[in-house]
């Protein structure tokens, strides 16, 4: 990265410092809102943009919708200047603006980008000389220069231009990865390193000196698509790690090995082994998506990404293990799955959050309702599923009061609210997916 000393770097510092620059955060989700509340708690004032009115108006009224989110954090908040917005015009006051809208897959499992360039197209026509733009959205490298910057470039009237290289004039872009891990209270925020790369020398600066007023070590690399490429190798590195856990799982079941017991032992290792561990498939908005940001973009190189491939096909079929495991279990006890009553212990992707994207509970629940079972589930954090981007069930959440009229009971998500001894005592088959049970000892459960 060259060093960049030019005006804007020296006048963006100074606001910085003062508290006196004014950031924008577009997309008030799990990425969007705690960031923004971040950067006010550090003192700045901070305007979040949503295009869905009933956030705004939720925020703006000291509400939250986030679960790990009280109101009493927004309120905070909006003491120190918060407030939330669906006006882009709003853009030309900020000194910079970060961009953490959604990046899914479409219904090809292909790179959908259209949150990104709605957002990047909206803001165009408003923003400024000097101005910082950072996109924090998770998607393939290339995209900040390849895809945001020309829409920036096209898009403002006033032929303002993206800066790059070496370049000091200009809107200035960057990209810098969310590492956010929701429900992981054991790092503070400030203590995950925040990588950046931008289209520019002094775009870097900015963004460095931008995050590095919140982060406590800030990690430039030499480019937007470095920083791209970051994101997606930790995320990759994730999901090959699960899959291999998860076929083995499927092995050690076979040889009547304990897979928890062999993990536990190898991490005991101190170096070259990181743990990662078997569930009922992969969940949430990054981990089952990212890779194939990847490996769609790879394909323009003639490049094919076997690992990332072999990892979605493994992690893919642990619902459809989980319903054969389980179909097993109750041919044993002399039932089947047509009329049985299924209980699904936890819907949220992971233990808890209140995050429902890409869940292996939904594939599951539609899986047990196809062969005929009647399905119920339970969960702390939702009264109701409804209807969502690949689903549609239309369940309300059951009582845990009468668990031993289910057949079954599967475990898709260990919340740690649940009282498993309990559970295990009062019904009649569980199958975890999750090792939940682990300490207890009894012929009704059935680890898979
Ligand atoms: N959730 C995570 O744990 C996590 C972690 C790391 C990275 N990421 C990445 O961060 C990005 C955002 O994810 P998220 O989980 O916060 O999503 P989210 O769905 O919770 O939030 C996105 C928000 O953007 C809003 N939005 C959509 N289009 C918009 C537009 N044109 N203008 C303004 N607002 C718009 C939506 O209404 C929503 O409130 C994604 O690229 C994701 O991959 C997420």
């Amino acid at each position: 990265m060259k060093a960049a000393n030019a005006q804007p770097l020296i006048g963006f510092k100074q606001k910085l410092e003062s508290r006196q620059a004014h950031i924008g955060i577009v997309g008030m989700g799990y990425v969007g809102l705690p960031l923004a509340l971040l950067f006010s708690a550090e003192g700045f004032r901070v305007t979040g943009f949503d295009i869905a009115a009933d956030k705004v108006a939720t925020l703006n009224a000291g509400g939250s919708y986030i679960v790990r989110i009280l109101p009493a954090a927004i309120a905070e908040a909006q003491k120190a200047g918060f407030r939330a917005t669906t006006d882009y015009a709003e853009i030309a006051g900020m000194d910079t603006v970060v961009i953490c809208v959604p990046t899914p897959l479409d219904e090809h499992h292909e790179p959908d980008l259209s949150y990104v360039t709605g957002t990047v197209q909206a803001i165009a026509p408003h923003i400024h000389e000097g101005q910082l733009i950072v996109l924090e959205s998770t998607t393939y490298p290339g995209t900040t220069e390849e895809v945001v910057a020309p829409l920036l470039d096209a898009g403002n009237p006033g032929g303002l231009k993206v800066a790059r290289g070496a370049e000091e004039t200009g809107v200035q872009v960057a990209f810098s990865p969310e590492r956010e891990d929701p429900g992981n209270d054991s790092v503070d925020r400030r203590d995950i390193p925040k990588v950046v790369g931008g289209a520019s020398a002094a775009a870097s600066a900015m963004a460095a000196a931008l995050y590095g007023s919140i982060f406590r070590r800030v990690v430039p690399v030499s480019s937007p698509a470095a920083a791209e490429m970051t994101k997606l190798l930790e995320n990759i590195y994730r999901c090959v790690n699960i899959a291999l856990v998860n076929e083995l799982k499927q092995l050690c079941l076979r040889m009547d090995i304990d897979i928890h017991e062999v993990i536990d032992a190898a991490k005991t290792k101190p170096f070259g082994f990181q743990a990662f561990y078997p569930g009922p498939g992969l969940g949430g908005h990054c981990i089952p998506i990212d890779p194939f940001y990847l490996s769609w973009k790879a394909r323009e190189f003639d490049f094919r990404t076997r690992f990332i491939e072999l990892a979605g096909e493994v992690n893919t079929a642990m619902p459809y293990f989980v319903i054969e495991q389980m179909a097993a279990a109750l041919n044993e006890r002399g039932k089947a799955f047509k009329g049985a009553k299924v209980l699904v212990l936890g819907v949220a992707y992971k233990r808890d959050i209140d995050d429902l994207r890409e869940s292996p509970s939904l594939t599951i629940i539609e899986l047990l309702r196809k062969k005929g079972a009647e399905v119920a589930y339970n969960d702390p954090f939702f009264a109701k599923v409804g209807r969502g981007r690949k689903y549609d069930l239309n369940l309300t959440c059951a009582s845990l009061d009468h668990l031993e009229q289910y057949d079954a009971v599967v475990i898709v998500t260990d919340h740690s609210s649940y009282d498993y001894a309990q559970i295990v005592e009062r019904a009649q088959l569980v199958v975890d997916t999750r090792n939940a049970t682990r300490g207890i000892d009894s012929p009704k459960i059935v680890r898979c």
